[in-house]
């Protein structure tokens, strides 16, 4: 079979471990893909940059659009990040070009979702997002794919890894939320700028697509109930620890009576339940469903190797000529969810 040429647009973080892990597992990949996956484009804005991984062989872009629209590009992984710019309009050059398009791109998913996803099935094109969610726990390939057969009445979970690095540091080590978070940053767990960590509202944009592909509803970000962590001071850590709890930020979709219920709020857990041992960078994420009862996957949150973990595994679908929908369903059939005030 002919190559899948593959473009990246973003060499940061995860960018940058993708081209390393292709390059690292390249006759693996080859054998599980049915084809060879070849880089041969990258766009990011410092060209002079050294990023640690060899990228000579490839077409170098400025722009992520024009990398997009070139002839020598099969399949877009955007890892760019941000809602609008020149992540949407390359995800968007891509799929009105009828290219699959893999994301890491929670927040632009979040708030543009359900039009990309209509775009890509208007195209044939696929739109792969397992990055977007809990880095490298397969939470987006469970929900879609493997729990087709069920109905899902809950999905909730620590859903991002710097706020969870954040609260375990400052109970355990009892260190600053400012230094915590610095370290966070270098360890390239953190958004580029992590007010979306700290305030909750990454793990309102991963909830949505969770809610999303658990209920069959139309992405809203902005119907969640959103608070964060940056109020929480040792002393919080420290009572709750004397009380028998611990503090973790949870995000929480559930079916009630009256429609879907979507919250983001640090919660008091007891610390003999499970999610309350879940510390540091991992996440963990727990589905109630009809016929499967619970379960619970747990594993790293964020990085830069885990998280292109979940990107490769897109890709390598991608290259097998997979054409799931986005959503698990055509993306004109998501049902927009009675907003649902939360309940305390
Ligand atoms: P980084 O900030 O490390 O990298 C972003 C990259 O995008 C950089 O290479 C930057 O270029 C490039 N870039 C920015 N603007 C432009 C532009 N206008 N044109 C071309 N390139 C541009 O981010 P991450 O790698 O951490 O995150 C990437 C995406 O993955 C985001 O959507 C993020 O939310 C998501 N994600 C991140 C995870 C993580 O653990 N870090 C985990 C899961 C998802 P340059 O290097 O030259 O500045
Ligand atoms: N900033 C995010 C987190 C990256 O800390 O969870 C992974 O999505």
């Amino acid at each position: 079979a002919e190559p899948l040429r593959v473009g990246i647009a973003g060499l940061g973080t995860v960018g940058a471990a993708v081209v390393g892990l292709l390059q690292r597992h390249a006759a693996a990949i080859a054998m599980r893909a049915g084809r060879e996956i070849r880089l041969t484009a990258v766009s990011a804005r410092d060209r002079a940059r050294d990023r640690g991984v060899d990228i000579s062989a490839a077409e170098w872009h400025d722009d992520p659009v024009a990398l997009a629209r070139s002839g020598r590009v099969d399949c877009v992984i955007e890892l760019i990040g941000g809602t609008e710019g020149r992540a949407k309009a390359a995800v968007e050059a891509a799929l009105e070009a009828g290219k699959p398009v893999v994301t890491a791109n929670k927040a632009m998913l979040a708030r543009h979702g359900a039009a990309l996803a209509a775009l890509a099935e208007a195209r044939g094109a696929a739109l792969a997002f397992e990055a977007s969610v809990a880095g490298g726990i397969p939470i987006v390939k469970t929900l879609r794919e493997s729990l087709a057969g069920n109905e899902v009445s809950r999905v909730s979970g620590i859903l991002n890894g710097t706020c969870n690095y954040i609260l375990s540091r400052m109970e355990m080590e009892g260190l600053s939320f400012a230094d915590v978070l610095a370290d966070a940053q270098r360890l390239g767990y953190a958004e580029a700028d992590p007010t979306f960590d700290v305030g909750g509202f990454d793990t309102a944009h991963k909830l949505a697509i969770l809610t999303s592909l658990a209920f069959g509803t139309q992405i809203d970000a902005d119907a969640i109930h959103v608070e964060g962590i940056s109020a929480i001071t040792p002393l919080d850590l420290a009572m709750a620890a004397e009380l028998g709890y611990r503090i973790k930020l949870l995000g929480v979709a559930e079916r009630t009576p009256s429609g879907i219920e979507q919250r983001v709020h640090p919660t008091m857990v007891p610390r003999s339940w499970p999610i309350a041992q879940v510390m540091g960078v991992t996440n963990a994420v727990n589905v109630h469903g009809d016929a499967v009862g619970e379960l619970t996957l747990v594993g790293p949150g964020a990085g830069g190797a885990a998280t292109a973990s979940s990107v490769l595994s897109d890709l390598v679908d991608v290259a097998r000529g997979a054409r799931v929908l986005p959503f698990g369903r055509p993306a004109a059939m998501l049902e927009s969810a009675e907003r649902q005030p939360m309940q305390r």
